[in-house]
């Protein structure tokens, strides 16, 4: 793909959009592998697709830099290439939540991109949308003002320097409407209190494993299935979504 423009948009965390044919086949909550240019950094990294423009074939990219794979992409001007496996994984799927209906979408930092592209789907489908997003501070925080145009849109940071102070449990314990659909990616242990809170809901989790090959072929991103402890699943082609309580996490 080609790439369209790069910024900094908060502390460590980069917009990336990118332009491509293979955007017509993208849907919410797929991610991309992207390989780095470091010729020594042999793995590609999975990033989520946050946004989705089909009549201009772009599409954006949130991500943090961590490590030195997010540290190469972070050196990428407008005009560079970039070698992409994508669209992959099953994503979010917005017909969950009925026209008319209320979607809850919880995300913890990093793992807040992906619910964009899902908010700006059941808006136009007609479904009612709140975002819940949680960080560790001020700095950390991104899209709040694009989330706010979908819908009210919460923000929970750990130190109080931001919205409530706390987690994004401390928001959704004290909202006054009960969803009738849950979507959640961000850190396990978040999904898991979000899993316990949300039991008697549709709720879908995107788990954000540890990957190496990103299409099925290597098993390191296997979580054990629910109804077989045998048995599991390979997050990054049979999930990176599931429903809540269908894996163990
Ligand atoms: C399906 C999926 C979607 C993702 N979407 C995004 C996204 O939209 N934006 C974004 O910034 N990141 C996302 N990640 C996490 C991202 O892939 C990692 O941060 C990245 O691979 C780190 O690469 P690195 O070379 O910079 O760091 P490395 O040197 O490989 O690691 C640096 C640090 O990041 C941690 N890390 C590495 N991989 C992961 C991971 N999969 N999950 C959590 N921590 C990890 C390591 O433990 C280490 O502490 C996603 C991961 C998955 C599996
Ligand atoms: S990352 Fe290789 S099978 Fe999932």
């Amino acid at each position: 793909m080609e790439v369209v423009s790069q910024k900094l948009i908060a502390d460590r965390v980069f917009e990336l959009v990118l332009k491509g044919d293979i955007v017509l086949a993208m849907h919410p909550g797929q991610f991309m592998q992207l390989k780095p240019r470091r010729a020594d950094l042999l793995l590609r990294r999975p990033i989520s697709i946050c946004a989705i423009d089909k009549a201009r074939e772009q599409c954006t990219l949130l991500y943090r830099v961590d490590g030195d794979g997010t540290a190469d992409f972070a050196e990428l001007i407008a005009g560079d290439a970039i070698d992409v496996i994508a669209p992959l994984g099953n994503g979010f799927a917005p017909q969950e939540t009925k026209p008319g209906e209320h979607a809850l979408l919880i995300g913890g930092g990093i793992g807040v991109p992906p619910l964009y592209q899902l908010g700006k789907e059941l808006v136009a489908q007609g479904s009612t949308v709140t975002f819940v997003l949680g960080f560790s501070s001020a700095k950390d925080v991104f899209y709040e003002k694009e989330m706010g145009e979908l819908g009210d849109c919460f923000v929970a940071t750990v130190d109080g320097t931001r919205g409530t102070q706390g987690f994004v449990t401390t928001v959704t314990d004290a909202l006054d409407f009960v969803p009738d659909t849950v979507y959640s990616c961000g850190p396990t242990a978040m999904l898991r209190v979000v899993s316990e809170r949300f039991a008697d809901k549709r709720t879908f989790l995107s788990l954000e494993e540890r990957m190496a090959c990103g299409v099925g072929a290597c098993y390191a991103c296997v979580c054990q299935r629910t109804d077989d402890p045998t048995k599991s699943y390979k997050a990054c082609d049979e999930g990176p979504v599931f429903r809540a309580g269908e894996v163990v996490i």
